[in-house]
């Protein structure tokens, strides 16, 4: 494909999991509009796709992504930002409506850190570095640091980060619950297709739903959440893969989805 900033690929042993590595190594992976506009392409290819289940984001192993791009926004006016609705377009990966999972080696920094955070789970390498060291450079996160990173691990440790720039390790990050699970870096990737390769072997109906329901958890209220899931939790009984998974275990033998 005519990708410029970005690898995409489909692998796993049934090629049912789509890759996408930022591939910027010489500006540690900085997300400029080119890259940014490749990945939302590349993602909503993905949801397209029906032979692909969920979706692997990485970079390298020195660094998943150090940030917006300095060098290109730092002339930015307040007039260019509002104008052009700067960042807008980020927000198609969090759209994605296929599971995304975000390997991260080395450092994720900044709008990296946020990217990280807008995939549905993160593996981290066990060097990785993620922090918001914005406040160092005269501005604050401006897609979702201040706030994904408070709903991931509570506000006195979003708050240290955010107003001193500190990075975290991935030990500390697992242990806040930012990242799910730490490998090897050599480990990492492959570990993150592993995931993704369960995921899609579930029904990509129930899948659908299930993510759904989880993200209302982020953006309403506990009783307004409950609500929604449980509407959604019954709405799973009027298919077919509901049937066929509860009876396969009753029979005692794997499931057979079909998404209907
Ligand atoms: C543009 C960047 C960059 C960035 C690194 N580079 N980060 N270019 N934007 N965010 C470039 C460097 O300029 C350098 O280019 C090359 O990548 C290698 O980086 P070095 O600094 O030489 O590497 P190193 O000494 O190993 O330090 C690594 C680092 C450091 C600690 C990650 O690069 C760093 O602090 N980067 C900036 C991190 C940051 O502030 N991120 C937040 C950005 S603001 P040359 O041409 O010199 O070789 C942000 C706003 C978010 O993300 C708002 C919402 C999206």
């Amino acid at each position: 494909s005519n990708y410029q900033f970005i690898i995409k690929d489909v692998v796993g042993e049934k090629k049912n999991v789509g890759m996408i590595t930022l591939n910027r190594p010489k500006a540690l992976n900085a997300l400029n509009k080119g890259l940014m506009s490749e990945l939302g392409q590349a993602l909503t290819e993905f949801d397209a796709d029906n032979t692909v289940g969920a979706i692997v984001i990485t970079g390298s192993e020195k660094a998943f992504a150090a940030g917006a791009d300095i060098k290109e926004m730092q002339g930015n006016t307040y007039s260019d930002c509002i104008l052009g609705n700067f960042l807008a377009d980020w927000t198609k990966v969090a759209q994605t409506r296929k599971p995304t999972i975000a390997a991260v080696n080395g450092y994720a920094l900044g709008g990296g850190c946020e990217l990280a955070m807008m995939c549905d789970i993160i593996y981290a390498g066990d060097k990785a570095r993620m922090g918001q060291p914005e406040i160092n450079i005269g501005t604050i996160p401006g897609a979702g640091g201040t706030q994904r990173l408070t709903r991931a691990i509570g506000k006195s440790k979003a708050m240290e980060m955010c107003l001193t720039g500190n990075m975290i390790t991935a030990e500390e990050a697992e242990k806040s619950g930012l990242v799910s699970k730490i490998f090897p870096a050599d480990k990492l990737v492959g570990e993150a297709i592993k995931l993704a390769e369960k995921i899609s072997a579930q029904s990509p109906l129930t899948v659908a739903l299930c993510k759904e329901s989880v993200n209302v958890a982020y953006e309403s209220t506990l009783s307004e959440g409950l609500r929604f899931e449980r509407r959604y939790f019954h709405a799973t009984f009027g298919t077919k893969d509901q049937k066929e998974g509860m009876l396969a275990f009753i029979e005692k033998r794997a499931p057979n989805f079909t998404s209907e």
